[in-house]
């Protein structure tokens, strides 16, 4: 859907599906350049990499694995501390593989250091993160992102793959939720 479609529901577009394209386009290139020779896997992080995972890879002017690793927090205070729970792993060992993590967000840093710490234990070559949006203002754990689409603020946003309470994540776009839909 478009956020025209849903514009009660927001207040601000801050990526346009464009501007996404357009950012994985050149992301792609340089993740080529930099894998040129390489044996490539891409994990993406379900649910909301998926959007990310399909629009990335296809742009990708090289051939790469794809794998898929879905983790949860038990809740809010999870959240907080860190821990996270593996709801399904990946099938893929990782043993002599150049890894990129593929994600939708970093917003604490909570998810993808603990997923850095996990990937490491299991013998990767080498481990990189790609993230198409990054709010450095929520940062609780610094994450070395090699690839980065945009910064944004520290504010709810939900689309292309982002959810609230699983709704609005096939919003081409990434916008601002309003207040109103979730207090
Ligand atoms: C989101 C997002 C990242 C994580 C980022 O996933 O996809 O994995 O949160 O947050 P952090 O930097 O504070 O750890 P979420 O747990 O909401 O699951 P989902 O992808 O299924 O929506």
């Amino acid at each position: 859907m478009r956020a025209a479609d849903i514009q009660d529901d927001l207040t601000d577009i801050l990526v346009t599906e464009e501007e996404i394209h357009a950012k994985l386009e050149e992301l792609a290139a340089q993740v080529a350049t930099d894998y040129s020779g390489k044996d490539l896997l891409l994990v993406g992080v379900l649910k909301g990499a998926v959007m990310v995972m399909a629009d990335f890879s296809r742009r990708l002017p090289m051939n790469a694995s794809m794998d898929w690793m879905a983790v949860s927090s038990y809740g809010a205070s999870t959240k907080s501390s860190g821990v996270v729970q593996i709801r399904k792993d990946l099938d893929t060992d990782l043993h002599g593989k150049h890894v990129l993590i593929v994600e939708d967000i970093i917003d604490s840093g909570l998810t993808l250091s603990w997923l850095l710490e996990n990937f490491e234990s299991r013998g990767a070559e080498s481990i990189e993160v790609l993230a198409l949006l990054r709010k450095p203002e929520a940062a609780k754990v610094q994450i070395d992102c090699k690839y980065v689409g945009f910064d944004i603020p520290n504010e709810f946003v939900v689309g292309y793959g982002l959810d609230y309470a699983e709704s609005y994540r096939n919003l081409r776009d990434v916008a601002v939720l309003a207040p109103h839909v979730y207090s």
